[in-house]
C-alpha cells in the first residue's frame, strides 16, 4: 500500500477520479470539507445519510457511488461520534476504512483527515492492508484487493514526517506476520536465522550460534528439544545500540522460536497440528520488534535472543524421562516432550542475562494452550514480580490494542515442578498450566527483573480483526515498541 500525505489547508477538493473519505461527528450539521462536498453535490450526501439511517455514531458509515457535482467515483463517510476518540480508536478507524475499501473496486483513496489524527488513521490503514498471499498462485483478479494507494489530506504539516516512524513500526509488524505465516518447510531454524541476519542491513548486529557452540556453552535443555530434527538448532542474538549512552545497560527480549511443534515423542493429536507452524511466534515478534526499533532509530540499547528449534519425533528424539542439564547447571527431567518451549527459553534466558547483564528481560512465547483457556484470544498473559514492568506493559497494551492481563507468580505454584529425579521437571501436573510454565522460566532468570508474556492466544487469529486480516496478527510489536518508547527513551 502506497501512503502519502497532502496539504489541504487551501483546498480539499482538488481530488479527482477515485474515492474520497470524510469523517462526520454530527449528522444534523456537517462541517468543514464534508459540508462543502454536500453543497457541491446539491445536498446528495445528506440525503444519502438519511437514507442509510446514518447518525454519525462511531462505527457507522455509508457510501455514495458517482455523486453528481463531485469529481469522485465513490464517497465514503465514516461516523466518529461526538466524544473524543483515543489514539488507538483513530488507528482502528483507519483499519476500518481500509477493510471497507480494499476489496471495493476503489484503487486510490483520498482521506480528508478532519476531526481525526491523520498519522493514526494512516497507520491503521497501512496495518490493515497486509495480506499473506505469496502461495496463492491461482487467485482470480476479481478476488484480489483493488486498493493500492492512499493519500491522506491534512492541514498538519508535520504529519508526513511523523508518519515515517510509524511506518517503520508497521514494517516490523509486517515482518512478524510474514514469519508466523510461513510454513515450516520454508521457515525452519536455519532459514529463520537467515531472516534474522538480514537485519544487519538496518544497523543491527546479528550473531548466530549453531549446535557446536551451544554444546560448548552447555545448553543441554535447548539442544534436547531439537535433537530429533534434521534441522540444526540455532540461537540468534541481535543487538541494537541506539542509545546516546553507548554503555547504557540494555533491555533484553527473548523469544521462543519453535519452527514446528509436533510435541515430539509426546506427540500431539493430528487435528489442528498444522497450527504449530506458528509456535515460533515469540521469536517472530522479537525480530519484528527489533526491525521496528532500528527502523525508527530508537534511542535505546536493546539485545534480543531467539531460540530456534524444531520439535520432532525421531529415532534420535528425546524421550519422556530423559534428564537434561541446562546452561545454568540446573537439571530437568523431561516428563513431557511437548512442554518444549520452556526448555528452549531456559537456556536462552540464562545465556542472555549471563552475557549481557540486562536491566530487565522480557520473554515472549506461544507457551501454553492453558493461556487460551484463561484469556481466550483477547489478552496475552503476563507474569512478573515487578509491578513497574506490569504497569508499563499494561499501559502500552491499552494504548496499542495489544492487550495484556497479569496472572500470578507464587512459590506455592513453584512446588508443582519440584522433582524427585532432577532439580525440576518440565510440567507442573494438574491445574495452573500457564503459571507453572512461568514458574519454570523464573528459575532461569537469575533474579534479573523479568516478565514472561504468553502469546499462544494472540499470535494468530481465525477471524478478521480491526487491524489485521485473519492469520498472523503481529501481536506485541506495537505494544513493546510503545513500552520501550515510554520507559527507556523518554
Ligand atoms: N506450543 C504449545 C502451546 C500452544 C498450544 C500454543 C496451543 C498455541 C496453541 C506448547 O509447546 C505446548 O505444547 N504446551 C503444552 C504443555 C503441556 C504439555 C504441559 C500444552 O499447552 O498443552
Ligand atoms: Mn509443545
Ligand atoms: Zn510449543
Amino acid at each position: 500500500m502506497k501512503i502519502t500525505f497532502e496539504d489541504i489547508s487551501t483546498d480539499s477538493h482538488k481530488y479527482s477520479g477515485d474515492t474520497i473519505v470524510y469523517f462526520a461527528s454530527r449528522v444534523d450539521s456537517f462541517s468543514g470539507s464534508l459540508a462543502k462536498a454536500d453543497d457541491l453535490s446539491g445536498g446528495a450526501i445528506k440525503i444519502a445519510a438519511a437514507a442509510a439511517r446514518f447518525k454519525a455514531k462511531s462505527g457507522q458509515s455509508f457510501e455514495i457511488l458517482a455523486p453528481v457535482g463531485l469529481d469522485a467515483s465513490r464517497v465514503l463517510v465514516i461516523g466518529i461520534g461526538d466524544e473524543v476518540l483515543t489514539h488507538q480508536e483513530m488507528v482502528e478507524l483507519g483499519g476500518g476504512l481500509a477493510a471497507k475499501l480494499l476489496p471495493s473496486g476503489a484503487r486510490a483513496a483520498h482521506i480528508v483527515a478532519e476531526g481525526v489524527d491523520a498519522v493514526a488513521v494512516a497507520e491503521g490503514a497501512l496495518l490493515r492492508s497486509y495480506r499473506f498471499d505469496k502461495y496463492r498462485t491461482k487467485e482470480p483478479d476479481s478476488k484480489k484487493p483493488t486498493l493500492s494507494e492512499i493519500t491522506v489530506g491534512t492541514v498538519d504539516d508535520q504529519a508526513a514526517t511523523a508518519f515515517e516512524a510509524r511506518r517503520a513500526v508497521v514494517e516490523g509488524v509486517f515482518l512478524t506476520r510474514d514469519l508466523v505465516s510461513e510454513p515450516s518447510n520454508i521457515l525452519h531454524p536455519e532459514s529463520f536465522a537467515d531472516e534474522a541476519r538480514k537485519l544487519t542491513e538496518i544497523g543491527i548486529d546479528v550473531e548466530v550460534l549453531g549446535e557446536k557452540e551451544m554444546t560448548k556453552l552447555g545448553m543441554g535443555s535447548l539442544l534436547g528439544v531439537g535433537q530429533g530434527s534434521r534441522r540444526e538448532s540455532q540461537l540468534a542474538i541481535m543487538r541494537w545500540n541506539g542509545s546516546d549512552d553507548k554503555d547504557a545497560q540494555p533491555i533484553a527480549f527473548i523469544g521462543k522460536g519453535v519452527t514446528f511443534d509436533t510435541g515430539g515423542i509426546s506427540i500431539k493429536p493430528s487435528a489442528g497440528m498444522e497450527q504449530m507452524k506458528w509456535d515460533m511466534g515469540g521469536a517472530g515478534t522479537v525480530v519484528g520488534l527489533m526491525k521496528a526499533l532500528a527502523g525508527r532509530k530508537a534511542n535505546v540499547n536493546v539485545v534480543a535472543t531467539i531460540g530456534l528449534v524444531e520439535n520432532m519425533p525421531d529415532g534420535n528424539a528425546q524421550r519422556p524421562g530423559d534428564v537434561v542439564t541446562s546452561m545454568s547447571g540446573q537439571t530437568i527431567e523431561v516428563i513431557n516432550t511437548d512442554a518444549e518451549g520452556r526448555l528452549v527459553l531456559a537456556d536462552a534466558l540464562w545465556y542472555t542475562q549471563d552475557r549481557f547483564k540486562p536491566s530487565q528481560m522480557i520473554d515472549l512465547a506461544t507457551l501454553t494452550g492453558a493461556i487460551i483457556v484463561s484469556l481466550g484470544n483477547e489478552h496475552a498473559g503476563i507474569f512478573t514480580d515487578s509491578d513497574d514492568i506490569s504497569a508499563g506493559l499494561a499501559k502500552a497494551g491499552y494504548d496499542t490494542g495489544d492487550k495484556v492481563w497479569r496472572l500470578p507468580l507464587h512459590k506455592a505454584y513453584d512446588k508443582q515442578i519440584n522433582c524427585d529425579v532432577a532439580d525440576m521437571q518440565n510440567v507442573g501436573g494438574k491445574g495452573a498450566g500457564s503459571i507453572t510454565a512461568a514458574q519454570f522460566l523464573k528459575r532461569f532468570t537469575n533474579d534479573v527483573p523479568w516478565c514472561h508474556i504468553d502469546i499462544a492466544g494472540t499470535v494468530w487469529s481465525s477471524k478478521d480483526l480491526p487491524l489485521s486480516e485473519k492469520g498472523g496478527t503481529g501481536f506485541g510489536v506495537r505494544m513493546l515498541d510503545k513500552y520501550v518508547a515510554d520507559n527507556f527513551e523518554a
